[in-house]
């Protein structure tokens, strides 16, 4: 029985460029929501799509010479039926009951009655329009908005611009805005709320300017040729018609109206001020929710095409597999603040998580059975121990503790809860020792007990797992003999749901452990930017050069180190009484103890570095023929007292 409907939303996605790990950071988030709704009995509609209008678009199919209709075709569907955006949704394995386009015939049709329902109640009206405009952003701004002189929420350069204009009546709705603002949890984050009232309701609600005459590709207002719907207009209503609102191609407004959106931050202003008072304009209840999340940091900053620092999650999904990936974004993330993506935590959480914790337990598990019971099934005798119960009650109190977190949001620790409970059962096994157990026929009750909880540890965590990693825990339920009664909602607060004589079968590595070395090098050789033309030599000035401290050291240690092919750790004599260590990218043409007692040149003031958890301070100095060649250290005399600098 259903237990009512849920509608859930992402962003429409502008495709100007292809997207981006941020863009799929938030639709896996909304996914992993739908399916944890899915999975709590809701019949849920789930939708997503691409905003397709706008003055940006508009110029880069320009730019690239093909119409914008073109332009955003290749971008949405890819090419010969191959990526694109819908690609990636389903490489991702994202669930979207429906995606909307915003040139689909209905939304067109739909914008222009709202438009006009909004202009008959006297909520458009028109003027004209001065200010300063933000072409990637389709925003204008005025002079106390901007930040050092640029858009405030990009950072690019704005131009005066100057157009007739139709207005919505925004100002009319700042009271009741700001009440719904103020009012219970429609914003979330909370800290959103104080955000959004101080800068933006607090100095005072203007009439917003909705239609565009500089450019086309729009929405045409149709009592008024040159007009065009602005893009935001255009883009909020998605929502709605996507529903069938103004439209005769679904019928599911009823049903599903109102939506949890989830967007990013930056785009909450639209969905918390502007979209509720257009909602009130045309009479229609206002979205259960605005979920603001934070952004995916990329050295320091957003990522963004122009900056030229994304983050490709086709190619990170390809190479490491969906779950994994998605896996990542939301448990390295709490998931309404920013985080910084790189590569190393990527790889660290899916070897500690995923390959340590739940891939051991389940494989584990899997082969003891398979290997201390006949044909992989238990028997059914049973004796209890005094470790079952600290791992029972865990596993009984989980689904709990994991529906509070979900129902915030919190999708973060709900992971974080449901992994305790894996490392927990991985204890059980250290603890229980089952290869101990196996050894002495009269334990082999005992061993069935173990190996049962073990089972139903997996059993529950897995159901609770599968709004993330939804195609692996299809893999650990068939593993685990687990049919599909055993892995509902309500199976999860159940304890003892497998058959006692329950018979595992034996399956694929579910996440192979990565090599992090070996994986940061390749990732670093396929993203590094086309090779730039050699600069021409430049000279230095001798002050600059006299920045360079070159100092006499003395070789005391030296070792290869760990799990690095590459890196030599020296333990050096630098005449300043105190070690110094440097780490050299030279162990495959030195062996270490050929180099012990040896008087080197290195440079001794650059900044620390970390490489491998070791900190460098220095660099040796050596010599090679070109870039490829092999290199030499540089040798000195022993005469050569260590701490004589260069002069
Ligand atoms: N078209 C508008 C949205 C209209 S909704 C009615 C738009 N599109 S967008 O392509 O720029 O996508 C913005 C959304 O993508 C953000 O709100 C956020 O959800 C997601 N992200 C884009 N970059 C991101 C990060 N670096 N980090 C996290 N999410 C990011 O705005």
């Amino acid at each position: 029985m259903s237990k009512g409907t849920y509608y859930i939303t992402t962003p429409i996605y502008y495709p100007s460029d292809k997207l981006h790990i941020g863009h799929a950071y938030c639709t896996v988030a909304t996914d992993v929501l739908a399916r944890y709704k899915r999975l709590c009995g809701y019949d849920v509609m789930f939708l997503t799509g691409t905003d397709e209008h706008g003055q940006k678009i508009e110029e880069k199919a320009k730019e690239a010479g093909v119409t914008p209709q073109e332009f955003v075709d290749r971008i949405v569907l890819g090419e010969n039926g191959q990526g694109g955006v819908l690609g990636l949704w389903r490489l991702m394995n994202i669930s979207n009951d429906r995606f909307i386009r915003t040139t689909d015939d209905y939304h067109v049709a739909s914008i222009q009655r709202i438009f006009k329902k909004m202009y008959d109640n006297g909520d458009i009206y028109k003027g004209s329009y001065e200010g300063l405009y933000c072409t990637p952003c389709e925003s204008f701004w005025t002079e106390s908005q901007l930040v050092d002189g640029k858009c405030p929420d990009c950072g690019r350069e704005v131009h005066h611009a100057e157009e007739e204009a139709y207005f919505f009546r925004l100002s009319k709705y700042a009271k009741p805005v700001r009440e719904l603002l103020e009012s219970g949890d429609f914003l979330e984050p909370a800290s959103r709320v104080n955000e959004m009232i101080h800068n933006f309701i607090d100095p005072g609600l203007e009439d917003l300017c909705v239609s565009r005459t500089s450019f086309t590709w729009g929405v045409p207002v149709d009592f008024d040729p040159g007009h065009v719907v602005y893009v935001w207009v255009d883009a909020l209503f998605n929502y709605l018609t996507a529903l069938g609102y103004q439209n005769d191609k679904y019928d599911d407004v009823e049903k599903f109206w109102p939506a949890v959106h989830i967007v990013g931050k930056e785009i909450v202003r639209f969905h918390s001020i502007i979209w509720p008072a257009m909602l009130m304009s045309v009479g229609m209840p206002l979205p259960k929710k605005v979920y603001g999340h934070g952004w995916l940091l990329f050295g320091g900053g957003k990522m963004s095409k122009s900056k030229g620092n994304v983050v490709d999650p086709y190619q990170l999904s390809e190479r490491y597999g969906v779950d994994a990936l998605r896996f990542f974004l939301m448990r390295e993330f709490p998931f309404g603040s920013d985080g910084s993506f790189t590569n190393e935590a990527l790889i660290s959480r899916i070897n500690a998580d995923l390959a340590n914790d739940l891939g051991n337990l389940v494989s584990r598990t899997v082969a003891m059975v398979r290997k201390y019971f006949p044909e992989g099934r238990l028997i059914t005798e049973r004796e209890a121990g005094p470790e079952d119960d600290a791992l029972i009650d865990m596993v009984k109190s989980l689904r709990g503790g994991y529906e509070r977190q979900m129902d915030a949001y919190q999708t973060q620790q709900a992971l974080v809860d449901v992994f305790r409970v894996i490392s927990r059962a991985n204890k059980y096994i250290d603890e229980t020792m089952p290869w101990a157990l196996a050894k002495d026929e009269s334990k082999k009750a005992r061993l069935a007990t173990v190996m049962y909880n073990l089972l139903e540890a997996i059993r529950v965590t897995a159901i609770l797992l599968t709004p993330f990693i939804p195609a692996s825990c299809e893999k650990i339920f068939a593993q685990i003999g687990a049919d599909a009664a055993a892995v509902t909602w309500d199976a999860a607060a159940a304890y003892g749901v497998l058959p006692a004589d329950v018979q595992v079968h034996r399956g694929d590595t579910l996440f192979p452990r990565i090599d992090m070395e070996k994986e940061l090098a390749a990732l670093e050789a396929m993203n590094a930017p086309p090779a730039e033309p050699e600069p021409e030599p430049e000279t230095v000035t001798i002050d600059e050069f006299a920045k360079v401290k070159l100092t006499v050291v003395k070789v005391k240690a030296c070792e290869n180190v760990k799990k690095s092919a590459k890196l030599l750790r020296f333990t050096l004599d630098d005449g300043s009484g105190t070690d110094r260590q440097i780490l050299s990218g030279i162990a495959k043409w030195y062996k270490p103890e050929e180099l012990v007692g040896r008087t080197l040149l290195a440079c001794t003031n650059l900044p620390p570095r970390k490489m491998m958890g070791l900190e460098s301070n220095g660099m040796l100095l050596s010599a090679c023929e070109n870039d490829e060649g092999d290199p030499r250290l540089i040798i000195l005399e022993d005469t050569l007292p260590a701490g004589w600098t260069l002069c």
